[in-house]
């Protein structure tokens, strides 16, 4: 018989075995075969779904990743396997040179909470192809592709789709957007040129969007006003010459920002963004000459930093109003120079005191 000091002992070698286990089972991502031994399930059977593979995460979630798919066809034959449990976290498709279509009926019967389709060639999602998913789909991220069609219309069906990322595709034009639950829209790096005002009209919960790289020449008014969570627009190396008074007004008391860099505006409008309270609006490098007061004060009366940089300033008595103001030179940024190339924050008040009448 053991004595009651053996069993102590048996017990905490016991103890130590099983916390090694758990710390080191965290540790590794054991491979798809590895964990097919340990655990048939939930997986499919790894030959069954080749080239795909799945992956079970630490939490219990499961990811397919098809990244190695040659064809259309391929693709289809993989998801008509066996597959127990088709409640899928994740589909990645990553540096993909074989698929250009994402055919209706090609996932079979699984769902999927996020897809993920990067650095391929995907030029289409047609109609239905994500039907299974429409209530699971919380992201859609397929960047960096060469998508110039996807199904917008079915959008209001995706009902917990937050995010919506087609950067750096080839969409020629803004999509009609409508959804009850959609908070980040990213349709940077495409061919957009025109952004009609009612974009986001059907996007009540619009909370971040990022135009960045289009072809945008104008903002009109009322483009990115009356969205209670807006708190960051992004339209910076576009070829906007015009935002229209009332074109950007957030309501949102988060960090605000707006990033119009990299434009060809040549006058910032009275009321063209308003709103941004104690955020940040860039304007860097863009053809703005004077800095007239009313169209400024209203921003840095709300403690926002505006970066001015790489614009060709006049630095005459527009800036009067700013010079003799240390709290408004403080938000407008260090290195936003006069075509003289002097600093703006480095030129002499006394000058615009003496010269220009301050009112
Ligand atoms: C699935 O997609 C097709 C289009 O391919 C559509 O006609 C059909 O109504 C969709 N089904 C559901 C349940 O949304
Ligand atoms: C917004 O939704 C309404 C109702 O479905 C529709 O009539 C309108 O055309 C939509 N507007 C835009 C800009 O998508
Ligand atoms: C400045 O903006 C113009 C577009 O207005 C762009 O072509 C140019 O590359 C930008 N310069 C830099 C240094 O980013």
């Amino acid at each position: 018989m053991l004595s009651y000091k053996k069993l102590l002992t048996v017990a905490f070698f016991l103890l130590i075995f099983c916390e090694a286990r758990r710390v080191l089972g965290t540790d590794e991502i054991p491979s798809v075969q590895e964990s097919r031994h340990a655990r048939a399930l939930p997986c499919p059977i790894p030959e069954d779904i080749l080239p795909c593979t799945c992956s079970e995460d630490v939490d219990g979630a499961i990811d397919m990743d098809c990244s190695h798919v040659e064809s259309e066809e391929q693709l289809a034959r993989v998801f008509t396997a066996t597959i127990p449990f088709p409640n899928f976290r994740r589909l990645v498709i990553s540096q993909n040179t074989h698929l250009k279509s994402l055919q209706r009926g090609a996932l079979g019967r699984t769902s999927f909470r996020e897809i993920y389709v990067m650095g391929s060639v995907l030029q289409e999602v047609q109609e239905g192809a994500l039907n299974n998913s429409h209530a699971t789909l919380t992201d859609i991220r397929i960047y960096s592709n060469n998508l110039a069609d996807f199904p917008f219309q079915e959008l209001p069906l995706f009902t917990s789709l937050l995010r919506l990322d087609l950067n750096h595709n080839d969409l020629a034009y803004f999509p009609v957007l409508q959804s009850d639950v959609l908070s980040y829209v990213d349709l940077g790096y495409n061919h957009i040129s025109d952004l009609p005002s009612e974009a986001f009209r059907n996007v009540s919960q619009v909370a971040e969007v990022h135009l960045t790289g289009n072809r945008i020449q104008e903002i009109h008014t009322g483009t990115f006003a009356g969205y209670a969570k807006l708190a960051f627009v992004s339209l910076g190396d576009n070829q906007l010459f015009f935002v229209y008074p009332g074109a950007i007004q957030l309501t949102s008391l988060q960090h605000n920002t707006v990033h119009l860099h990299n434009n060809l505006i040549s006058s910032l409008e009275v009321n063209a963004i308003a709103g941004v309270v104690e955020g940040f609006v860039s304007l860097h490098n863009n053809s703005i000459t004077t800095l007239d007061e009313e169209s400024l004060r209203p921003l840095v009366e709300e403690q926002v930093e505006v970066d001015l940089s790489a614009n060709p300033l006049t630095c005459g008595c527009d800036v009067a109003w700013i010079l003799t103001d240390d709290t408004i030179l403080s938000l407008i940024d260090d290195d936003a120079t006069c075509t003289s190339g002097e600093l703006l924050v480095e030129l002499d008040p006394q000058i615009y005191i003496d010269l220009c009448q301050i009112r």
